[in-house]
């Protein structure tokens, strides 16, 4: 299922507007995501850099811890806007897939210019989900 191309937009916009939050000293990588949930609401993150380099967190897990914190479960969308049209990385593709394979992923460039758009499903093939802990039937 592809997204309606105003909403599309608007994520895309929201995610650029939050890249301007960003905090990163240290790689100067500012990135902005933007999440649609299926009730449609939105909640945007940036990356959060630390001086202790691990403790850094992804714009796109901000976006969604944000979302979960609130009661959130279920997401038709995100936006992520990097200066170069960056992918998700590997552990903000997990975390996206816990809430759901089928989640739209928009990346774009931070004038806005759409780069691809894809599904948690094809960035983690395979990937180890909810289902996976439950018992055999
Ligand atoms: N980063 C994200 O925010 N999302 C990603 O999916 C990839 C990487 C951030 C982490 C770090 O602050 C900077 O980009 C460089 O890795």
């Amino acid at each position: 299922m592809t997204l309606n191309a105003e909403i599309r937009q608007e994520l895309v916009e929201a995610a650029c507007q939050a890249r301007r939050w960003a905090y990163a000293p240290y790689s100067h990588y500012a990135v902005g995501a933007a999440l649609l949930t299926t009730s449609g609401k939105i909640y945007d993150g940036v990356n959060i850099e630390n001086a202790a380099y691990p403790a850094t967190v992804c714009a796109e897990r901000v976006a969604i811890f944000k979302a979960v914190s609130e009661g959130e479960r279920s997401f038709q969308a995100i936006a992520v806007v990097t200066e170069n049209g960056g992918t998700p990385c590997g552990s903000c593709r997990q975390v996206l897939a816990e809430f759901g394979l089928d989640t739209r992923v928009i990346v774009a460039c931070a004038d806005g210019t759409i780069v691809s758009e894809t599904s948690v499903r094809k960035l983690l093939p395979g990937a180890f989900t909810p289902d996976d802990l439950k018992p055999e039937p």
